[in-house]
Formats: structure tokens, C-alpha cells, sequence
């Protein structure tokens, strides 16, 4: 299927071929799919982040004066981790970012019409000033892509710009891309890898299963 965006950037490196390779297999248990996912995560983070604003800071060497950039403290950074699976990106994202605020979405989707069901909106004020709103919505499957847009659509309800909306997963399957980058043109979507397709029960394939029961070790 060919995917209708200049947003998406698919992460191409041996280290994340061969994490995920890990986090696929079926037989890889609980603590080493972490691992591997912990290693791709940082991947992830550093391309999602690239964008964002940096201002100019002058700061002392022990032996001269240099100027360096740093992020912009009028700016407002969002972590929106989708529970419960994108709360696996979410600890290293706020290492990573650790003057961002974390709003915590609960979603979970209907089995039967594969729609997004919200149960938990946890959010700090936004800014005034929302041309300084950054959001990086975390989820790890962009699989049919309701509940990203769903999160996006609320986001944008609050006046964040959608050129400000960055979402992050490990897996993505066309159809999600492709409906997102349709309905919101201008949201990046940074992933470490597109998959083949969604299978009739929206799972990816070949995917890795259900991505919160093997992290969270719920598996029966
Ligand atoms: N959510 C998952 O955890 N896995 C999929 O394949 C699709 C959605």
C-alpha cells in the first residue's frame, strides 16, 4: 500500500533490526522484550525530539566563554503516553525531557468496532501561547490509527497546532499511517517500523502481538 506522507520517518539501523527482532519473537519472555524495547527507545526518542525549539544560551567553560543552544524554557513540552503500552516509552522520554509534563490518556478499544473508548484524561493546563505547545503522543502499535487520531483530534481541541503534534510508536501498519497522515497532514510520525498490514481483528502483522500483554507480562 503506498503510505501518503512526507511525515513519516521509518527508523533504519542494525540496533533496531536487531531489537526488534527480539521483541517479535513469540518465545522472547517479559524482561528481555523490556530490554530490547528499552535500546530502541532512546532511537525513537532522539528522532522525535529533533524539532523542537532550542534558543541561545551563553555558558562558562572552566576556560572560555562559548554559546551553546538549549530548549526553549517558554516552551510547554507534552509527554502523552497512551495507556497502558505507551507508558513503557514514558519513562525514558521524561529522562530524556524531564521539564516536560506528562498527560496520562487512557484508552482502551472496543474488540467489536475497534473504536477507541476513553476512560482517563489527565492533563496540566496547556499554554496561552500555543505556537510554544509541543506534544509527543506515545503509543508503541499505530495499528488502526483510531485512537492516535482520537488523541490528536483532542489535543488540536485545545488549540495545540498540529505541525506542533509528534507521534511516537515502534510499530506502525500502513492503514493507521496512512489514516492519520490523511485526516492530519501535517503531525510527524516517527516509528521503527511499517509493517505489512492490519489482520481482520486490527492487529499488525507480523507485528508482535499484543503489545501491553507482553510487556506487562498478561499473556494467558
Ligand atoms: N495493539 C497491539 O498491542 N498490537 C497490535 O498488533 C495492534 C494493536
Amino acid at each position: 500500500m503506498e503510505v501518503l506522507t512526507k511525515n513519516l520517518k521509518v527508523l533504519n539501523h542494525p540496533i533496531i533490526s536487531h531489537n526488534l527482532a527480539i521483541i517479535r519473537d513469540k518465545n522472547t519472555d517479559c524482561e528481555k522484550f523490556k530490554n530490547a524495547l528499552k535500546r530502541i527507545t532512546y532511537a525513537l526518542l532522539y528522532e522525535s525530539t529533533l524539532d523542537l525549539p532550542m534558543v541561545k544560551k551563553t555558558v562558562e567553560t572552566p576556560l572560555m566563554e562559548t554559546t551553546c543552544e538549549v530548549f526553549d524554557e517558554n516552551a510547554q513540552f507534552i509527554i502523552a503516553p497512551i495507556l497502558r503500552a505507551g507508558m513503557i516509552f514514558c519513562e525514558i522520554a521524561q529522562e530524556l525531557l524531564p521539564f516536560a509534563n506528562v498527560h496520562h490518556i487512557g484508552m482502551y478499544r472496543d474488540e467489536e468496532t475497534l473504536e477507541p473508548v476513553w476512560y482517563y484524561d489527565k492533563r496540566k493546563e496547556i499554554k496561552e501561547d500555543k505556537n510554544k505547545v509541543f506534544v509527543l503522543i506515545l503509543d508503541p502499535m499505530l495499528a488502526t490509527g483510531n485512537s492516535a487520531i482520537d488523541t490528536i483530534k483532542n489535543f488540536i481541541s485545545k488549540g495545540v497546532k498540529e505541525e506542533n503534534i509528534i507521534f511516537m510508536s515502534l510499530i506502525s501498519s500502513p492503514e493507521g499511517v496512512k489514516k492519520v497522515s490523511e485526516k492530519y497532514r501535517d503531525v510527524k510520525i516517527i516509528t521503527a517500523s511499517l509493517d505489512e498490514r492490519l489482520n481482520s481483528k486490527g492487529y499488525i502483522m507480523p507485528g508482535l502481538g499484543d503489545a501491553g500483554d507482553r510487556i506487562y507480562n498478561t499473556l494467558d
